[in-house]
């Protein structure tokens, strides 16, 4: 199977609306699988469920774009989460865990969000948004859902956000390429998992006969190959949640 390289070329900006924008506007001009958008400043940052990313500066912002099989699609997120965790404990003592299907938590608090937004219509591609807080300052004015935290504030000294950019695209690349050859599979990632066998709020987006809708307790058994969430509903029955079921 062929490898995929990651960030081999890279667009790097000052000020932009949103790197999701540059990388939907570049998909259309025919660019290589891999390419990456970085940018110093958002104007227009987008994190999921229509909420906004903002960054007061110094993070580490990028989006990456992908052309999986549409099967690959849904691993994105938590494959973008774990190459994150991977890069974050080489600085970090302290817990990390993934809060599925895509935030990456030290200490319970937020230090970074990907955002996949997958394109099925003509073109079949990804392209995944990774916001990881670097510098900036989170301990007035958090308005996060979760407390959320920057790893200079963890670490008491300033950071590059290139360097933590180039140490995920290696990160990203290395299990990408482990989990397209079987390698390494994603149930054996359940560890990481923030709430794992325990009950866990989720606000779902669907209202269904069998599943409970809006706040619903799942107790968080394992991650499935394809991505998805084995959990186990109020009646104790065993059920497989997709990331577009949920509203993170
Ligand atoms: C989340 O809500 O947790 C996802 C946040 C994703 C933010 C990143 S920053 C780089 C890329 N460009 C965007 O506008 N959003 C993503």
């Amino acid at each position: 199977m062929k490898k995929i390289y990651i960030g081999k070329k890279k667009y790097i900006f000052n000020e932009i609306s949103s790197t999701m924008d540059i990388a939907n506007f570049f998909i259309h001009t025919g660019i290589e699988e891999g390419t990456v958008v970085v940018a110093k400043f958002q104007t227009d940052g987008r994190g999921s469920n229509q909420r906004k990313w903002l960054s007061n500066g110094n993070d580490a912002l990028f989006s990456i774009i992908m052309k999986p099989e549409i099967s690959l699609m849904s691993t994105l997120p938590i494959i973008s989460a774990f190459s994150i965790y991977k890069v974050l404990e080489k600085f970090i003592d302290t817990e990390i865990k993934i809060k599925w299907p895509n935030d990456v938590l030290v200490d319970g608090k937020k230090i970074s969000g990907v955002l996949v937004e997958n394109h099925i219509k003509t073109d079949n591609y990804s392209i995944i948004g990774i916001g990881i807080n670097i510098n900036s300052d989170h301990k007035k004015n958090n308005t996060f859902i979760y407390p959320s935290v920057s790893l200079k504030e963890l670490l008491n000294e300033k950071i590059q956000p290139l360097e933590i950019v180039e140490d995920v695209l290696k990160s990203f690349e290395n299990i990408y390429n482990e989990i397209l050859i079987g390698k390494l599979k994603i149930s054996n990632l359940s560890d990481m998992l923030y709430g794992l066998n325990k009950r866990v709020a989720f606000r779902t987006n669907y209202k269904s006969f069998d599943r409970q809708s809006e706040n619903a307790f799942y107790k968080i058994i394992s991650l499935n190959d394809d991505g998805t969430l084995e959990v186990l509903d109020n009646n104790g029955k065993k059920i497989s949640i997709n990331a577009s079921e949920i509203i993170t």
